[in-house]
């Protein structure tokens, strides 16, 4: 991978870990926070991003009034994971993902807990370090599904609800970790078999969408379409061989209001 990206990744992570009783804000949204952790991390991003790349654009989760053009962007979670780390239960990650023409071509999430750089270009693979990663083969009735419950949006939570109690007797289990791209990491890895959240914003899936890809996944939203990276969406990850097969479930499931 780029080694700028994966030193202001590592030094962006340091900084984050300085913070060891980070003072916490309400965002508004139902247990929506933000602390001057992330604050920090995305600021430090910001400018060594900027740097390492005269002329990128930035499209950031702490961030108002920014848009997502068409020449280069990165879309920034600088904390993904944000109630894990307040309550100190050491899983989230910062992740960095870079959009042309609206598409991700690289992206980089580094878990600091864990040291574990997941890093990816479009057309030449995904990794974790220098190992190559592939997604499961697991068919439907043995997967593993990664779970996000939408927490910031009450409206989804009957939804979220119901899809838990549907699915379930057509899989093994759920998992949740409370970071939609460590979540996304597992199904790039092959430790899980899919994951879905009614709704996402790009800064959670931009860079793990295309570790997934790269992994040989699938990405989608769950009702029908691609992924886009301009604004929130119902984001669906898979392995190829149950991709159509959990997607149609979900559908169904939301069709049963
Ligand atoms: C959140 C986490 C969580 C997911 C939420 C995300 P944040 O990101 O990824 O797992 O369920 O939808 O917003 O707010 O901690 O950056
Ligand atoms: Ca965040």
């Amino acid at each position: 991978m780029d080694k700028a990206l994966d030193g202001i990744l590592r030094r962006a992570a340091r900084l984050m870990l300085d913070f060891e009783n980070p003072q916490v804000f309400a965002k508004g949204g139902h247990a929506d926070f933000v602390t001057e952790a992330d604050v920090a991390v995305q600021a430090f991003l910001l400018e060594e991003l900027a740097r390492a790349y005269p002329g990128a654009a930035f499209f950031a989760e702490e961030a108002e009034g920014q848009t997502l053009g068409d020449g280069l962007t990165f879309i920034i979670d600088p904390i993904d994971g944000t109630t894990n780390f307040f309550r100190r239960r050491r899983c989230s990650a910062i992740s960095v993902g870079a959009v042309e023409g609206k598409m991700p071509v690289f992206g980089a999430i580094y878990d600091p807990y864990r040291d574990e750089m997941y890093h990816a270009e479009r057309g030449r693979g995904a990794y974790c370090g220098d190992v190559r990663l592939h997604v499961s083969d697991t068919p439907m009735e043995k997967a593993v599904i990664g779970l996000g419950s939408a927490p910031y949006y009450s409206e989804l939570f009957e939804l979220t609800g119901r899809t838990v109690g549907r699915l379930l007797p057509q899989i093994a289990d759920f998992r949740r970790t409370g970071s939609a791209c460590i979540d996304l990491c597992d199904v790039a890895a092959g430790r899980s078999d899919g994951h879905f959240e009614w709704r996402l914003q790009p800064w959670d899936y931009c860079a793990a969408t295309l570790i997934v890809e790269e992994a040989g996944g699938r990405c989608g939203s769950i009702l029908g379409g691609e992924v886009v990276y301009d604004r929130a969406m119902p984001h669906l990850a898979a392995n190829a061989r149950i991709f159509d097969q959990l997607q149609m479930a979900l559908q169904e499931i939301e069709r049963q209001q």
